[in-house]
């Protein structure tokens, strides 16, 4: 069956995907009018992803979200969707502590969101939470290469894994997490040979965002594609729309027909 005729996308119809080669396609999503209209054009996986803190809220890093506010978008967006596979990110210092804050963390979103997965982001360094999750039944996304979390520690959003070691390291913790049980892996920002590398080898399915073509899907925050935001426009962003200038526009019309009386008219009144 293609995926399109599909009712619920579930890992398995993404491992699926994976092996009859059919891309898979990923969004971001944080509230229920956004979640119904990327739902019902047909997307395969929607990620509440916590750059919600930059997108949503307006935090210059992806740090200070919390977990009950992962919670509120993660359970908006789970009220519109009907078929995508709904992925939620746990944020900042919710798993790296120990690994059974991270699997409370996790059981707190399933529980009080109903989502279906969770992504965390990092390898080995973070392998013991991973399982822990994953003994829990609880489906897990990884995400190597840029991984904003760790802001602080590089201090820059450039490319990742540009030099041998870190490419080495990144494969290895590639295999660490498909071996591990991981159902998809999240490469952001990193050469495309690397990424085509890491997919080539691992049996689950990999979602680039700036990891070039030779993935088995692709992700984008919908802000920056839809063009929302203005002021982010690395090389890896095609941008679908301008509708920052479109909603300024139709927000400027309004301002005018209420100051010169347009607004309401005859019939927009009772
Ligand atoms: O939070 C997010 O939106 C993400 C994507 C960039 C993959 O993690």
């Amino acid at each position: 069956m293609t995926t399109s005729k599909v009712n619920k996308i579930t890992t398995h119809v993404l491992q699926e995907m994976k092996l009859r080669e059919e891309k898979i396609s990923m969004l971001t999503a944080y509230d229920f009018s956004m979640a119904r209209i990327v739902d019902s054009a047909g997307i395969d996986v929607i990620l509440v992803g916590d750059s919600a803190a930059n997108v949503m809220a307006g935090y210059k890093t992806t740090l200070p979200i919390t977990l009950n506010e992962m919670i509120y978008h993660a359970s908006s967006v789970m009220r519109a969707v009907q078929r995508a596979l709904v992925v939620v990110d746990l944020p900042f210092g919710t798993y790296q502590g120990n690994s059974r804050e991270a699997l409370l963390s996790a059981i707190r979103i399933m529980k009080e969101s109903n989502a279906n997965a969770v992504k965390l982001e990092g390898g080995k360094e973070i392998l013991e939470s991973i399982d822990r999750i994953l003994t829990a039944g609880i489906p897990v996304m990884g995400h190597l290469g840029l991984t904003p979390q760790s802001i602080n520690k590089f201090g820059t959003y450039v490319v990742r894994a540009t030099q041998e070691d870190e490419a080495q390291k990144l494969m290895e913790d590639a295999r660490l997490l498909a071996d591990a049980g991981c159902f998809a892996l999240v490469l952001e920002k990193i050469p495309a040979t690397l990424a085509a590398q890491v997919t080539a080898e691992i049996r689950i399915p990999t979602i680039g965002i700036g990891a070039g073509s030779k993935v088995d899907g692709q992700v984008l925050v919908l802000h920056d594609m839809l063009g929302i935001n203005h002021d982010f426009s690395p090389r890896f962003l095609r941008r679908y729309h301008n509708l920052y200038d479109e909603i300024k526009g139709s927000v400027e019309m309004y301002i005018s027909d209420v100051k010169n009386l347009e607004f309401p008219s005859e019939r927009e009144q009772y």
